[in-house]
């Protein structure tokens, strides 16, 4: 479904990401791991359409991408959960699924009702304002915004940025929920622990590079992953 060849990302003379070769075929979960200033970021928001590539090729579904503005990648069906949740915080929650879906007509009340069974909490917050949400419902409500219009790819840039370990398993559940419905995922994390817990496959960044890939459950052991985020 994605098949990424030579991606390099820069800012001025900041390489973020170099080289970097990576696929998601159809069903599949795939994780990208890394510390800060890894390139996890750099790398979803080029695939996104939000950071421009110095070099490489991003093929979506077939077809080359590397292009075209984020609002075309997003209609071709790829919707991005971005880093730190980003929903409207003036709006209601109801009003925020609303903007995911705002193509949809009829049926974003229905894909509304969908995220609602996905995520109860929402259900019963609809009313209330997205900034007044606790951060783990914020998160449930950026997800929930993606979904309203049926993503063949959701990228996840850090779910479990900030929240507490109850809440990152309430997310996380949730993410495992779409994975065994079938949905398509890559996952950005730092923590490769609980990214390696639903992945089945995974790729290791340190300073824009590849430096290990493989099943989840291999990477899991080696030696690189457990070190740096499973506390040795
Ligand atoms: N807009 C920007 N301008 C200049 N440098 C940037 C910009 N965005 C990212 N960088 C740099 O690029 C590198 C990769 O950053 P990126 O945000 O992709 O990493 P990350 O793996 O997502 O990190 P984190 O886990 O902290 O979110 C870092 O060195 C960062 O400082
Ligand atoms: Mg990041």
């Amino acid at each position: 479904m994605l098949a990424i060849r030579g991606l390099s990302v820069s800012y001025g003379k900041v390489q973020a990401v170099r080289g970097l070769d990576l696929t998601v075929a159809a069903g599949e979960t795939v994780a990208i791991l890394g510390a800060n200033g890894a390139g996890k970021s750099s790398i979803v928001r080029a695939i996104t359409g939000l950071a421009r590539v110095a070099a490489g090729e991003i093929v979506f579904d077939g077809k080359p991408v590397t292009g075209l503005p984020s609002d075309r990648r997003a209609a071709a069906g790829m919707a991005l959960v971005p880093e730190g949740r980003r929903v409207f915080a003036d709006m209601t929650v109801a009003e925020n699924l609303q903007m995911g879906g705002y193509l949809l007509g009829r049926e974003a009340a229905v894909r509304m009702e969908a995220m609602f069974d996905l995520f109860p909490r929402l259900r019963e917050r609809r009313l209330q304002l997205a900034a007044t949400l606790s951060g783990g419902e914020q998160q449930m409500l950026a997800i929930a915004r993606a979904l309203v219009r049926r993503p063949a790819l959701l990228i996840l840039d850090e779910p479990s940025l900030g929240l507490s370990p109850i809440m990152v398993q309430t997310i996380y559940r949730a993410i495992r929920d779409l994975r065994d419905g079938g949905m398509t995922i890559l996952l950005a994390e730092q923590s490769a622990a609980v990214a390696l817990s639903l992945a089945n496959r995974a790729y290791l960044l340190e300073t824009g590079s590849v430096v290990a890939e493989g099943p989840a459950k291999t990477l899991r052991d080696d030696p690189r992953v457990r070190d740096a985020y499973l506390g040795g």
